[in-house]
């Protein structure tokens, strides 16, 4: 069972978890952080998840979760992290690894927010979700809701490939295609669940999703200790999990970085690895607002009204 509360990023009012929260309470900021009591939890922790299986539910007492009973689970993390030397010779790069998040349950690491999200909804009691998703989001709700007995209504945009739809729909998602762009998708999906008062992922802004990706960074820690123990500098003993020099990610939102670095962070504040990464997000040439708003000194990055790009789940815009 875990314990913690939620914060409030602006204001740091506290209130306890639900699945659906919109955001604070007191002053409607959207954000909201998952706190847990680290300094009861960090010294015992490897040896503690060392006992466990390999899915990310080895870190169960960090995870929104109360009751290990209402997890709707299909094999997610405990992926690979595979050194890759023949790539790391061309880029000149000696320890370059790949965390393998193809080897999941439906190929993509969005089965670790799936299998969070609705782990949270069936402890919830939540019956019907919504999902706006480039393709891989919908795929793993879709197999997570089938899992639950949970009814998924799924938003995709028209970029996504059409054997992408047919997958949710053979999970029995309720798929619904928007002619337009993913911003434009979401947007309506958005309307729709609130419409219906159903639970609505909101990415970034959903806690049991950002929970989900920082298991990435945990895994990553624990099984690069693992291919290459940490060393002790001679007056502190090493620590007992280790941090990689970058921590590198594609990105459509930023989810996947945003939850893997609260994860390097709560491990450094554990106590666990010696520092904290350096994140370099990727964002594709035809759908790259924040590349080029770094280049040109923007404050706020220019909405991309029409991504081109072949990577059609990176195809966002306007992260609103
Ligand atoms: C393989 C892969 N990489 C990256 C992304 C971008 O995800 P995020 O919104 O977390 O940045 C997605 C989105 O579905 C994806 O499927
Ligand atoms: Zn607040």
């Amino acid at each position: 069972m875990s314990n913690f509360v939620l914060v409030c990023a602006d204001c740091g009012h506290t209130l306890p978890f639900a699945p659906n929260l919109p955001g604070c309470p007191r002053c409607g900021n959207e954000w909201l952080e998952a706190r847990y009591d680290y300094a009861a939890l960090g010294p015992n922790l490897p040896a503690r998840v060392a006992a466990r299986g390999k899915d990310l539910w080895r870190y169960r007492e960090l995870l929104p979760v109360q009751d290990m009973a209402h997890v709707v689970s299909l094999g997610e993390g405990g992926t690979p992290l595979v050194k890759v030397v023949n790539l790391g010779l061309m880029l000149g790069r000696s320890q370059l690894y790949v965390k393998d998040e193809r080897q999941s349950p439906t190929g993509s690491f969005k089965d670790r927010q799936a299998a969070l999200a609705v782990s949270v909804m069936k402890e919830g009691g939540l019956t019907e979700a919504v999902v706006a998703s480039t393709g891989n989001v919908a795929i793993s709700y879709a197999a997570y809701c089938a899992r639950a007995g949970i009814k998924l209504y799924a938003f995709l945009t028209s970029l996504v490939p059409p054997e992408k739809m047919r997958e949710c729909a053979l999970y029995g998602a309720q798929v619904v295609k928007v002619t337009g762009t993913y911003d434009r998708a979401k947007e309506i999906a958005q309307q729709f669940a609130r419409q219906r008062n159903l639970y609505y992922d909101r990415g970034l802004r959903s806690v049991a999703s950002v929970e989900s990706m920082k298991t990435i960074a945990y895994e990553v820690a624990e099984q690069l200790a693992l291919a290459q123990p940490p060393a002790s500098n001679g007056k502190h003993a090493p620590h007992l999990w280790r941090a990689p020099d970058w921590y590198i990610q594609a990105v459509s939102g930023g989810l996947g970085p945003l939850g893997a670095m609260k994860g390097f962070v709560e491990l450094y504040n554990m106590g666990l690895i010696g520092r904290i990464p350096q994140l370099a997000c990727i964002q594709a040439e035809g759908c790259a607002p924040m590349v080029h708003a770094f280049q040109r000194g923007l404050e706020t990055a220019e909405v991309v009204a029409n991504p081109r790009t072949r990577i059609a789940t990176l195809s966002t815009g306007k992260r609103r």
